[in-house]
C-alpha cells in the first residue's frame, strides 16, 4: 500500500463528461429472448433499465468532447489520453488512438484493460504522470459491453451495458486531489468471468458476487489507511455500478451510510470501466461531491481486479 510522498505534484479534475448507448433496453424487453422478468432483475440486481449502441471509440469521443468544453482547453494541451476498457474495437490498434485522432489531440494514447476497475487504475496512472511532469491528461473509462453478451443467456445479459466517461486532470501546485490509493489482482480467479477473444462473457455469478464484496472493502480499507482516513471522514462513495446488493453489502462492512453511495445502476446497469465516472459525473448519480468532500471511489472487476481512491474534492 504506497504512500503519496508530501512533496509529490498534485492533480485536480478540470473538466469531465458522459455519454451512454443510444438506445434503452427495458427489462421487460428481455423477456423476448430469454425466461426473465423485470421483478426478478430489479429485486436481485437494481437494475431497471440499460443503454446500449455505439463503439467503444463513438462513446468515447462524445464523453471525452463535453469533458474538453467543459474545461474550455485546447485539445493540444493534454500529454496523455489513458482509455480505460475492457472492450477495445479493434485487437490492434489500442482504441485510444482512435479517440486520441477523433478529438484532436496531439498526445500519446494508450488503454488500459482491468475491467470494472479500469477507471480507477487509469486515475491513478494519471496522477502518476503528472508527478513526473504532465500537465493535462485525459482518462476515459468506456465500455460497449453489449458487443460480447449472448443476449440469450440470462446469467449475463440483464446484467451488462454500454457508457462512458472522461476526465481531464490538471496539476495543481501543492498536494492536490489524490489522498490515497490501492490497485489490486488476483488472476488465480480469472475463471469466474471472462470472454475469449471474439466471444461472449461467461460468468460464475455467485463467486463473483462472493468475491467483490471481500475486495471492494479490503481495498477500500487499504486506500483510506494510505490516505490517513478512517470510515467517519468519508463524505461520499462512488462505488462500481455491478449489483446493487454488492454496493449494499460493500457499504454495510465498511459502515458507511448507503445515503452517502451514488447509484446509478438502475438506469444504466454494468457499463464495466464506464460504471465509476457515470456514478460521479453522469446525471443518474443522485449524490454529488462539494468542495472539501473526502471522496471514495472503489471498484472491482474481472481478474480479479479492485482499485480504490480517496480524493478531496477541489474540482475546478
Ligand atoms: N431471471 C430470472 N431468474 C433468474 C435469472 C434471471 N435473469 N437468473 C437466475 N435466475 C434464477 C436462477 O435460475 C435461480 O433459480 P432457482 O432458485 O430455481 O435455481 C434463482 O434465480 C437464483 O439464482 P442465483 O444465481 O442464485 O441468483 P443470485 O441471487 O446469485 O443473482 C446475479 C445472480 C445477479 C448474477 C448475482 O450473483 C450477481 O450479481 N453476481 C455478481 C455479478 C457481477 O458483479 N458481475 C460483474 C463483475 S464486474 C466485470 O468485470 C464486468
Amino acid at each position: 500500500m504506497p504512500q503519496i510522498p508530501s512533496s509529490a505534484r498534485g492533480a485536480r479534475f478540470i473538466g469531465w463528461g458522459t455519454s451512454l448507448g443510444h438506445r434503452v433496453v427495458t427489462n421487460d424487453e428481455l423477456t423476448a429472448s430469454m425466461d426473465t422478468n423485470d421483478e426478478w432483475i430489479r429485486e436481485r440486481t437494481g437494475i431497471h433499465r440499460r443503454h446500449v449502441g455505439g463503439s467503444t471509440a463513438e462513446l468515447s469521443t462524445i464523453s471525452g468532447q463535453i469533458a474538453l468544453d467543459m474545461a474550455g482547453i485546447d485539445p493540444k494541451s493534454i500529454d496523455a489520453l489513458i482509455l480505460a476498457t475492457t472492450t477495445p474495437d479493434r485487437t490492434v490498434p489500442a482504441t485510444s488512438a482512435t479517440v486520441q485522432n477523433a478529438l484532436g489531440l496531439a498526445c500519446g494514447a494508450f488503454d488500459v484493460n482491468a475491467a470494472c476497475s479500469g477507471f480507477v487504475y487509469g486515475l491513478v496512472v494519471a496522477h502518476g504522470l503528472i508527478g513526473v511532469g504532465a500537465e493535462r491528461i485525459m482518462v476515459i473509462g468506456t465500455d460497449t459491453l453489449s458487443r460480447i453478451v449472448d443476449w440469450t443467456d440470462r446469467n449475463t445479459a440483464p446484467l451488462f451495458a454500454d457508457g462512458s466517461g472522461a476526465a481531464i486532470l490538471e496539476s495543481t501546485k501543492g498536494s492536490g486531489q489524490l489522498l490515497g490509493w490501492d490497485i489490486d489482482a488476483d488472476g488465480s480467479a480469472e475463471e469466474i468471468l471472462y470472454a475469449e477473444v471474439g466471444s461472449t462473457i461467461q460468468m460464475n455469478g455467485k463467486e463473483v458476487f462472493r468475491r467483490a464484496v471481500r475486495i471492494m472493502v479490503d481495498s477500500a480499507q487499504k486506500s483510506m489507511a494510505a490516505a490517513g482516513v478512517t470510515t467517519e471522514d468519508i463524505s461520499i462513495v462512488i462505488p462500481h455500478q455491478a449489483n446493487i446488493r454488492i454496493i449494499s453489502a460493500a457499504c454495510d462492512r465498511l459502515g458507511i451510510s448507503m445515503d452517502k453511495a451514488s447509484i446509478s445502476i438502475h438506469e444504466t446497469g454494468n457499463t464495466s470501466s464506464a460504471s465509476i465516472p457515470l456514478a460521479l459525473f453522469g446525471d443518474f448519480g443522485q449524490v454529488k461531491p462539494k468542495d472539501g468532500d473526502i471522496v471514495l471511489l472503489v471498484g472491482f472487476g474481472a481478474g480479479m481486479t479492485a482499485a480504490s481512491a480517496i480524493l478531496r474534492w477541489n474540482a475546478q
